[in-house]
């Protein structure tokens, strides 16, 4: 699509869009999608949305209802936009988790998920990882982890290990994917394993100021960490990368900026630039 001002059918109101998630106050969304409209020159408003559990799907089809073109959503409620949901991508049906939601033309609303994109992009095109034949694992088994599973596994890994505190859950997601080449396991039972090319952190575990415990000797000499995680001050999981002497310890600041950049591309049908973007929250958050 051609750069210039796009407006929609009245031509004084901007598109809408905005985030729903709770707690919303920190999310960064409204200012990475403000600054992709005024990069590509779209005139869009997108404003964030205190999600109550209780009246979650009422509040989501009053904003659509209101004229709202799309929706991104975030924790806890992309298990419950995929419910909602009438028309969903691969990337969300198998995931289980929707984190755009978009107004279909004949008014129905779709859902994709484009955390294993925005992940896999950040990865591979900001940092340069190849990630085919490498050995990789993935810390989680909550819905984290089933968002990204299928697009690490498109990437063509030598070996994906999901390891999780609860081992059960892990083997469980390991199944979803029917190929030997996943295997899902306790976080003890990782011990002995053959190192790491690739550490993933997708569980919770950093929100309370943890790091999931692992065996000292799971990263590979030079071997990288990534911390699906952002915040404004190192994560605690991105600080025990650096500390391990990975060859390289990332957080998530790049893949939210890129799961962003995906979800404005299907509702603009423009892939704004995510570099500036990134070295912008980059700059301003430390
Ligand atoms: P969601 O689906 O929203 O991601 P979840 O299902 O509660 O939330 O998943 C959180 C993930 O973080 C799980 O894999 C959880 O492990 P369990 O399945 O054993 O609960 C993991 N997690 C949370 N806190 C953790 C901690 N302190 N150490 C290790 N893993 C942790």
């Amino acid at each position: 699509m051609a750069a210039g001002l796009i407006r929609s059918g009245d031509d004084k109101m901007a598109d809408q869009y905005a985030v729903i998630g709770n707690p919303i106050a920190h999310s960064k969304s409204p200012l990475i999608h403000a600054e992709f409209a005024r990069q590509t020159r779209h005139d869009i408003a997108y404003g964030h949305i205190l999600g109550d559990p209780d009246d979650f799907p009422d509040t989501v089809r009053r904003f659509f209802a209101g004229g709202g073109r799309g929706m991104n959503v975030t924790l806890p409620f992309k298990g419950r936009a995929w419910e909602i949901a009438d028309q969903r991508s691969p990337e969300a049906e198998r995931g289980g988790a929707v984190n755009t939601l978009t107004r279909l033309p004949d008014g129905r609303l779709g859902g994709d998920n484009t955390d294993g994109v925005g992940l896999v992009r950040d990865l591979s095109l900001n940092h340069g990882f190849a990630l085919g034949g490498k050995r990789v694992l993935l810390l989680g088994a909550g819905g984290a982890s089933r968002g990204v599973l299928h697009s690490l596994l498109a990437t063509g890994p030598g070996a994906l290990v999901i390891a999780n505190r609860t081992a059960a859950k892990a083997a469980a997601l390991a199944a979803t994917t029917a190929t030997d080449r996943v295997e899902g396991c306790g976080l003890e039972e990782l011990e002995g394993q053959d190192p790491f090319d690739l550490i993933i952190n997708a569980t919770s575990a950093g929100l309370g100021g943890d790091v999931p415990t692992i065996p000292r000797d799971c990263l590979a000499p030079g071997g990288w960490t990534y911390d699906m995680f952002y915040g404004d001050t190192p994560t605690p999981f991105l600080r025990w990368g650096r500390e391990q002497g990975a060859g390289q310890a990332l957080d998530g600041l790049g893949m939210l900026v890129e799961q962003a950049a995906e979800s404005f591309f299907l509702w603009r049908g423009t892939r704004p630039a995510t570099a500036p973007v990134i070295a912008r929250l980059r700059g301003a958050g430390r």
